[in-house]
């Protein structure tokens, strides 16, 4: 099924100017990017995307971070993006993530570790119309 979901590439990988390399591993594994920005959240906006995690002992931690910097977020488009994106992140914590993943890669820490990517199509849905107006999401023309 052709699927949408979202990516972030993080503060730090922002800053250590990886944003093409991580991009080109997107684009290479036949995600189409088919919405693409620079933001620099700010608190509200970090907690309200990361929600789900505000009773984890990580959540103020990672809030930190996530405004630390700007961020790039994107919607890839394909067959199965939200799995096989995932696939292409490797695991969240670096340590685990398989060889040729963009987290294995680029990632330096388990919160520093370079993307993020939805889990469910449940999560697309809201993290995508969390970042991107319908202005933003038209269908894309191949
Ligand atoms: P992400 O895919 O953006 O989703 C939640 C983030 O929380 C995760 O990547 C990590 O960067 C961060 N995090 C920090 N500590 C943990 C942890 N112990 N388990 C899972 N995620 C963590």
């Amino acid at each position: 099924m052709i699927e949408r979901t979202l990516a972030i590439i993080k503060p730090r990988a922002v800053a250590r100017n990886i944003i093409g390399d991580i991009l080109k591993m997107m684009e290479e594994n036949n995600l189409k990017i088919v919405a693409l920005k620079m933001i620099h959240m700010d608190r509200k906006v970090a907690a309200g995307f990361y929600y789900v995690h505000k009773d984890k002992p990580f959540f103020t931690s990672l809030i930190k971070f996530m405004t630390s910097g700007a961020v790039i977020v994107a919607v890839l488009e394909g067959k199965d993006a939200i799995t096989r994106y995932r696939k292409l992140m490797g695991s969240t914590n670096p340590d685990k993530a398989d060889e040729g993943t963009i987290r294995k890669k680029y990632a330096e820490s388990l919160q520093a570790n370079a993307v993020h990517g939805s889990d469910s199509p449940e999560s697309a849905e809201y993290e995508i119309s969390y970042f991107f107006n319908a202005t933003e999401l038209r269908p894309y023309h191949y």
